[in-house]
């Protein structure tokens, strides 16, 4: 497995360019301290074709935010220019309060890429070697051998499966390979984490587990962001529900009573099937 297929970009470095922007490295005044992501009029399109139109969202710290949407409604591309991964056409992205082309501080994210899941197992690495390799994604100083294996161990055990560490990835279950990856995107101890439907594919059980460990982890303080089909756990879980079509996307705080209008919409597209 490349270590790109999940964190792709996560090594920029600032090349120290002064450009029309740098105001943006360097004037803290306008940080909002609460700002973990925001997006500012923000436009994308793919070969011409606009996919993401006047898009204007902020992640704040201690948002749970599940984002639903029907299959190519753009959630994964909105998740990607989040993170720098996709760069858009028009618009303003700030990742803690920073322009996401000037920030480097990557061991404050996690992420799990829709991707993940479709992993090579027959890749022959071992658990611990994966979780392991969460330490050289993105921007950082060389970490020592005993503080990384010692951070892989507390990843593993946060999400109970220390008892897999010797384990192929290639001999795990799905819902005990999405662990890996959630223990790989906690390795660097981040303060956000971005899901792409981290529960695809896995039974009931495996998945009220695993949503169970973002609860714990988002009352930890955890800002999460995750695209998920799952209705229910979305109006469950989340503390916002984001809904994108058409390009554009509704935030809708779930105040235990979602609104009416979103309730519908919501159901409605669940009797059809899962968004
Ligand atoms: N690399 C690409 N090149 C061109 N078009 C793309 C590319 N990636 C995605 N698209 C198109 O952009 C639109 C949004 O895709 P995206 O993957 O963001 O949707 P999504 O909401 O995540 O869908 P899904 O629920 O199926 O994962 C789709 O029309 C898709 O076909
Ligand atoms: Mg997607």
């Amino acid at each position: 497995m490349s270590s790109n297929s999940l964190c792709a970009g996560f090594g920029r470095v600032y090349d120290g360019e002064a450009g029309d922007d740098m105001e943006d490295i360097i004037d803290t005044s306008k940080i909002k301290d609460n700002e973990v992501i925001s997006l500012k009029n923000v436009d994308f399109s793919y070969n011409g074709t606009l996919v993401l139109t006047n898009i204007n969202i902020t992640v704040e710290k201690g948002d749970f935010i599940a984002i639903l949407g029907p299959n190519g409604s753009s959630k994964s591309t909105l998740l990607k220019i989040m993170l720098g991964l996709l760069t858009p056409k028009a618009g303003e992205v700030k990742i803690f309060g920073q322009n996401v082309r000037h920030f480097k501080e990557w061991s404050k994210i996690g992420y799990i890429s829709q991707q993940a899941a479709n992993t090579n197992t027959s890749f022959p690495a071992t658990v611990e070697e994966i979780v392991s390799s969460g330490y050289y994604t993105g921007f950082g100083r060389l970490f020592d051998k005993a503080e990384r294996k010692a951070a892989t161990g507390e990843a593993l055990a946060a999400v109970k499966i220390t008892d897999l560490s010797n384990r192929l990835i290639g001999q795990l279950s799905g819902g005990q390979r999405q662990k890996v990856f959630l223990a790989r995107a906690l390795v660097k101890k981040p303060e956000a984490l971005f899901l792409d439907e981290p529960t695809t594919g896995i039974d009931a059980v495996s998945q009220q587990e695993f949503y169970e460990m973002l609860a714990k982890l988002h009352k930890n303080r955890m800002t999460i962001v995750m695209i998920t089909h799952d209705i229910d756990a979305a109006i469950k879980r989340a503390t916002k529900v984001g809904y994108m079509e058409d390009g554009n996307i509704n935030i809708y705080e779930n105040n235990g009573n979602l609104s009416g209008i979103l309730a519908s919409r919501l159901i409605g597209e669940g009797a059809r099937g899962r968004i």
